[in-house]
């Protein structure tokens, strides 16, 4: 395989970039991710690639549920906050409050334009990215103006 092109093309996926979040209380985590997309209408199912080594992953495996939590164009600062380890205290998450989301108590960053808590419902263990298959339960939208955040708005890369 040529290595480059399949790194350059990869990199060509059209991605967003959201929150998901999963636990409860001090226990909540949360971290930026760009590999999820929609996987059926009905049941509205989503599917979303976590990292198999990082806290966010064995919370949601821990609780078989998670959120989704949409960022605007203008919010590229609180995505990078999450990139990071996530750091929970009190109500907040990277100095970020959160709620609990009425369904599953997954956290919901309030924040945020929109957002979406889903259980899961398959896992897929491939490789270094577990894909969570998960159904939506409960959404909200606090903006229906916003313009969601793509991450090739930004200068980052996730992918190749
Ligand atoms: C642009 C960008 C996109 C990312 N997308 C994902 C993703 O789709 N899935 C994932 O598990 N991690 C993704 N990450 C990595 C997590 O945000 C990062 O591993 C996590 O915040 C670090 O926390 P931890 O060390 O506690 O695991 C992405 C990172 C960046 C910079």
């Amino acid at each position: 395989m040529n290595l480059e092109a399949k790194k350059t093309a990869l990199r060509m996926l059209v991605h967003g970039i959201y929150i998901v979040a999963a636990g409860q209380g001090e226990e909540a985590v949360a971290n930026g991710v760009t590999w999820l997309t929609q996987a059926s209408f009905q049941p509205p199912l989503i599917m979303v690639a976590i990292r198999v080594d990082g806290r966010l992953h064995d919370a949601i495996q821990r609780t078989g549920a998670l959120s989704v939590n949409i960022l605007a164009r203008d919010q590229q600062g609180m995505a990078q906050t999450f990139f990071k380890p996530a750091e929970t205290q009190g109500n907040t998450i990277n100095g970020y409050v959160f709620e609990p989301g009425p369904v599953t108590g997954s956290p919901l960053l309030v924040d945020t334009p929109a957002w979406f808590e889903a259980e899961v419902r398959h896992s897929f263990h491939g490789g270094d990215h577990t894909v969570f298959i998960a159904e939506v339960v409960e959404a909200g939208v606090r903006d229906p103006d916003a313009k969601p955040l793509a991450l090739h708005d930004t200068p980052w890369q996730y992918g190749g």
